[in-house]
């Protein structure tokens, strides 16, 4: 309920806020880098508007060069003068249009490689809370959505402001009076497209939201282990009927936008062949008198269509203009998230030689909802108020280079969360994690990606080819080398009886390895990247005992010779560590070798007497 009311109000929030100075001047920072391209368009335009002026004029010559009884010649070489004026006006159209593509391509290339850049820095933290589907959707239609708006807007404005005010010079140049009264219907104009512009702003943003929703519902259900929950419990009926809700809202939307837009065109059409009949009219009675001339009749009449012509694309341009920065907007809130994890400037890299780990006194809280997300692209933020209670308090332990440090306790103590630590997933809010010596915040993000490997609970494997997805790890790696580790995971019999081998399809909708091959398969990814320090998260699947016996060897290959810090629920992976630690509520409880512990009789006598006494369930 008060979630419903925050979001709502914020929603309001955003559409009362006007068009800011700084959204606009960031988006003159975007087009600054195609200042020159962007000078020679506007160029363009101003030319192709001039000659807009042209041909009006060269008509009521024509028109008065018979009414005068001029020799054909004159009015041979006008007819050529109004053909010259029109091919040069579409050469320059071409010109202009390429351009302008051109310009809007490349806004969206910045744009998109900016946000892609930007997300790809956010912590892990932002990916756990954020709808990839509403992210996405800023990446593709907001980043769109900016482009068409500016680019037909930048166009438009530029060229329509100067065919305004040169049809209005060649107006009042021919007759002032009637220039005036055809003015007088403007402000039937310009004052309803500022409710207009508002009003389809509103609905477009609110479309935007749904179609991000829906991209949302679409990449969580749609996926294979979405699509496996809401078979096996999911209410179909009622996620079509949520669905089917939100695409019939786009779909009024769609509709009274168009409608909203289209009223508008209809009555400034309208005006505009008014404004027509009052040119004839007068300008008619002043021929009459002798007064004008009928070639500045026609002159006139024509030029003054094309006077309601910029002014309606100039009435539209706001509306564009409103949404373009809608869609900037968006954008630009992606942009200015704060990724809290970031490389100190001056960072060093990791000590050369093996490397300890050492854990100092480290208190950890995971960070809460407002600090690492958007609440526009998560939905269900102000839901969640978990985060921000302490997991760790006070967790401290060193592993020698080359030493093996384990981790043992019980499901939720807070063993993944130390272990996430150690390669800045999230940082400590006090204490310090150090590697080889050295704050793991004062080192670089490259040198610790090289230094630390670190295999998951759940490792994830991309959809790609089992090639790809270990090259991964180390891309200068041969092909020697790939099967070296995975043979050492023993996993290459298994490959080579694949009949694609290394270039089977693995990941999300690819061939589908077994938990127990899936870890193998990290498992020599690790192998391949030869780390200096590895960190192992063992999956908590109970495996049969032929492929326990596989990864277990597989573990030996992948400790062999380096610092490792292990968490392992089988506790007969870790009987050789060189110090084991029982964690309970985020708080060492024991520590010492197995032969220490097992003596002691504490909690970790307890736990290995549990698991080895019922040996098919899987310890925690
Ligand atoms: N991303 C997160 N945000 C907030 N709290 C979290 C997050 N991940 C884990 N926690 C909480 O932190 C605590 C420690 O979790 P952790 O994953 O470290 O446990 P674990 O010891 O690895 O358990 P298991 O043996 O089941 O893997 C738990 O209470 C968990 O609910
Ligand atoms: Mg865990």
């Amino acid at each position: 309920m008060t979630a419903w009311h925050q979001l709502y109000s914020m929603n309001n929030q955003k559409e009362r806020r006007p068009v800011s100075r700084a959204t606009l001047r960031r988006i003159g920072g975007f087009a600054r880098p195609h200042r020159r391209k962007l000078a020679l368009f506007l160029v363009l335009s101003v030319v192709m508007a001039g000659l807009a002026v042209g041909s009006p004029l060269l008509a009521g010559r024509v028109v008065d060069a018979i009414f005068n009884s001029e020799p054909l010649d004159v009015v041979v070489v006008v007819a050529l003068a109004i053909a010259g004026l029109a091919l040069a006006e579409a050469g320059l159209g071409l010109l202009n249009r390429w351009l302008s593509a051109g310009l809007g391509e490349d806004l969206i290339l910045d744009l998109r490689t900016a946000v892609f850049d930007h997300v790809q820095k956010m912590p892990v933290a932002f990916f756990m809370r954020t709808r990839t589907g509403a992210l996405v959707s800023r990446l593709n239609n907001d980043v769109i959505g900016a482009q068409r708006a500016f680019t037909d807007t930048l166009s438009g404005v530029a060229g329509n402001i100067v065919t305004l005010a040169l049809t209005l010079i060649a107006m009042i140049g021919i007759s002032w009076q009637i220039t005036l009264l055809a003015l007088l219907l403007l402000p039937v104009f310009v004052l309803p497209a500022r409710r207009m512009g508002t009003r389809i702003a509103r609905l477009r943003r609110e479309a935007a939201d749904h179609n991000a929703a829906m991209g949302t519902q679409m990449t969580e259900r749609f996926s294979a282990p979405g699509a496996t929950l809401v078979k096996l419990f999911g209410r179909p009926a009622h996620e079509s009927a949520e669905f089917a809700r939100r695409a019939r809202r786009v779909r009024d939307i769609g509709v009274r936008s168009a409608m909203t837009q289209s009223a508008f065109v209809t009555a400034l059409t309208l005006v505009s062949a008014l404004a027509l009949a009052l040119v004839y009219g007068l300008g008619g009675f002043y021929a009459l008198r002798d007064q004008l001339a009928p070639g500045a009749l026609v002159s006139m009449a024509m030029l003054l269509t094309r006077l309601y012509a910029p002014l309606t694309a100039l009435a539209s341009a706001r509306v564009d203009v409103m949404s373009a920065v809608v869609s900037f907007e968006r954008v630009f809130e992606v942009l200015d998230l704060e990724p809290l994890i970031k490389e100190k400037p001056g960072a060093r890299a990791v000590p050369e030689g093996p490397v300890s780990v050492e854990f100092d006194d480290v208190r950890f809280a995971y960070p809460s909802a407002d600090k690492v997300s958007l609440a526009s692209l998560e939905e269900v933020a102000t839901l969640d108020s978990r985060g921000g209670v302490e997991v760790l308090h006070g967790v401290s332990f060193r592993a020698e280079p080359g030493q093996m440090v384990a981790l043992v306790g019980s499901s939720g103590a807070g063993k993944s969360t130390i272990a996430q630590l150690l390669p800045r997933l999230y940082d400590v809010d006090s204490g310090a994690v150090r590697l080889g010596g050295v704050d793991v915040r004062d080192l670089t993000a490259d040198s610790l990606r090289d230094t630390l490997g670190m295999v998951t609970q759940d490792g994830h494997l991309f959809h790609d080819t089992i090639r790809a997805n270990l090259l991964l790890a180390r891309p200068e790696a041969s092909e020697d080398d790939i099967w070296d580790a995975l043979t050492r995971a023993r996993l290459a019999t298994l490959i080579e009886s694949l009949p694609d081998g290394l270039d089977t399809v693995v990941g999300e909708r690819g061939y589908r390895l077994s938990g127990g091959e899936r870890q193998r398969l990290t498992i020599a990814r690790l192998l391949l990247a030869r780390p200096r320090v590895v960190i192992l998260d063992e999956a908590t699947a109970a495996l049969d005992s032929t492929s326990e016996a596989a990864v277990q060897a597989a573990l030996g290959e992948a400790l062999e010779g380096r610092t490792a810090v292990v968490i392992a629920h089988r506790l007969s992976t870790i009987r050789a560590a060189d110090l084991i630690l029982v964690i309970e509520d985020g708080r060492v409880v024991e520590r010492g070798t197995h032969a220490d512990l097992l003596a002691a009789g504490g909690r970790y006598e307890e736990l290995y007497r549990t698991q080895f006494d019922e040996p098919t369930v899987a310890a925690v």
